[in-house]
């Protein structure tokens, strides 16, 4: 239902009337998709100005720095709820009851162990294959054993899908890192909780016991909901674009995990490490602010900017929170921290960064926990692999349960007019 119209004036053409779309808070929408049939198309590079869907799981305001999942604003949800609760919230839309929590809880953690071929799947990669590519891989594969839920259009299979996922996700992450260090996976255990398990399956080993430190664990949980959805990022564009073709889940999550990986996107937080550890130390931040603004330099500072924040990531503000809170803990004085700080400090300062409204994102003191917790670098995107999940499963079945159309965009063509083939004696 149109809340109200725009015209279209294109010099040449009749001006077109479009419908103008209002949501509850945000920008409003013009819908365009009649243009097509105007023989006009828009063009937006990076869908900067472009709305692909609507969607009811995740509200982004980039110039107040709001993000709200559901309507609850995420440092409220980072620092009071757990990260399954957050799970139940984006997929059903409400916070559980406690009973409703209780039998969310049970479900995923009867549905943590995966299939033991799945433990050949890792067998096969070499042990120093990127944990990503592993946890790609056997996602993908997942479709190959689970033929009882892969009809999409059925609520039931979607439901048991969406469970099951959000369940191994810890487990074949957990593998993906026991195999690079050539090191036997360990089965979930039942009494332990998500976040807890997680670390269990991480640092245990079979030879003796090992007990999760709750700091630990709760820094993981937060981590975990601090990455759990934003609105139609590239992975979860992807997710949505797969699965608009009739894809299975296991399939479109894999291909939310292979958009995730770029540097540019969830890969961004092994690159802030590898950018601080190069940096060095606090007297080398100064010349690598200069290189950030250099445009002949593709050094970029990592965990700085984004599309759609031109203000304070507000997860990057929690993060930061829980950074010192985690490290003081555990009295860990890590130097990349102090470089992080003085590189936040100038930036935040300098004319470059202001005027491009460049602010710390959520990838930026991410790395510094997840060091400190013990998860290495090349573990870094896998984690947010792993907390992202259950958004990209929430627009999933929005997606599919709203029997949205197949994504299939158009283009600008500045390509060659037609013409005639020539036999290659003649060219
Ligand atoms: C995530 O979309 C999401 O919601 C993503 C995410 C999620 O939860 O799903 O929030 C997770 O991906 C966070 C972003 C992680 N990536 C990084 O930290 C990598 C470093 N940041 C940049 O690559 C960049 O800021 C992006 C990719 C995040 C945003 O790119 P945009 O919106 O296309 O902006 P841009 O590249 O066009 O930059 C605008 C200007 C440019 O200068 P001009 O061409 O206008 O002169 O700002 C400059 C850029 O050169 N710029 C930077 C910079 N980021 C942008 N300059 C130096 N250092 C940087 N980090």
């Amino acid at each position: 239902m149109s809340n109200g119209k725009a015209t279209l004036a294109i010099e040449g053409k009749e001006p077109l009337e479009l419908d103008v779309y209002q949501g509850t808070i945000g920008p409003d929408c013009v819908d365009v998709s009649s243009l097509a049939g105007q023989g006009v198309f828009t063009i937006d590079e990076g869908f900067a100005s472009t709305a692909s869907c609507e969607s009811k799981i995740t509200y982004i305001d980039g110039g107040a720095g709001t993000l709200l999942h559901r309507g609850y604003p995420i440092d409220e949800l980072a620092n009071n709820a757990d990260y399954l609760e957050v799970c139940y919230l984006l997929l059903n839309g409400e916070l559980p009851t406690k009973e409703e929590k209780k039998e969310f809880d049970d479900i995923v953690r009867k549905h943590t162990m995966v299939s033991e071929n799945v433990a050949n799947f890792f067998n096969g990669f070499r042990y120093d294959a990127h944990p990503m590519a592993m946890l790609c891989a056997v996602v993908a594969a997942l479709s190959s054993f689970y033929h009882d839920s892969l009809d999409i259009s059925d609520p039931e299979h979607r439901e048991i899908t969406t469970m099951r996922l959000i369940s191994k996700m810890p487990t074949m992450a957990a593998m993906a890192y026991k195999h690079s260090i050539g090191q036997p996976s360990l089965y979930p255990r039942n009494d332990l909780d998500y976040s807890a398990n997680f670390l269990y399956m991480m640092f245990g080993t079979p030879c003796e016991d090992y007990e999760v430190s709750p700091v630990l664990a709760r820094a993981m949980d937060k981590i975990f909901i601090l990455h759990a959805d934003h609105e139609q990022n590239a992975s979860t564009s992807t997710v949505r674009l797969a699965g608009s073709t009739g894809a299975n889940p296991f399939a479109c999550i894999a291909s939310g995990i292979a958009a995730l990986w770029g540097p540019s996107h969830g890969g961004a937080n092994e690159a802030v490490v590898k950018m601080l550890e190069e940096i060095g130390d606090e007297s080398n931040v100064d010349s690598a602010v200069l290189r950030a603004k250099d445009k002949d330099d593709p050094f970029r500072l990592m965990g700085f900017g984004h599309r759609v924040y031109k203000n304070f990531d507000p997860r990057a503000k929690v993060m930061k929170e829980t950074c010192d809170e985690v490290l003081s803990e555990l009295g860990i004085d890590d130097p990349l921290l102090k470089i992080a700080k003085r590189l936040e400090q100038i930036a935040l300062e300098d004319e470059y960064f202001v005027e491009k409204k460049l602010y710390p994102n959520v990838d930026f003191y991410s790395g510094i926990i997840l060091r400190a917790i013990g998860i290495p670098l090349n573990m870094f995107t896998v984690i947010f692999a792993l907390g992202r999940t259950s958004g990209w499963l929430a627009h999933w079945n929005e997606m599919v349960s709203t029997n949205s159309r197949i994504g299939r965009p158009r283009q600008l063509y500045t390509g060659s007019p037609q013409r005639s083939y020539e036999s290659i004696d003649k060219r």
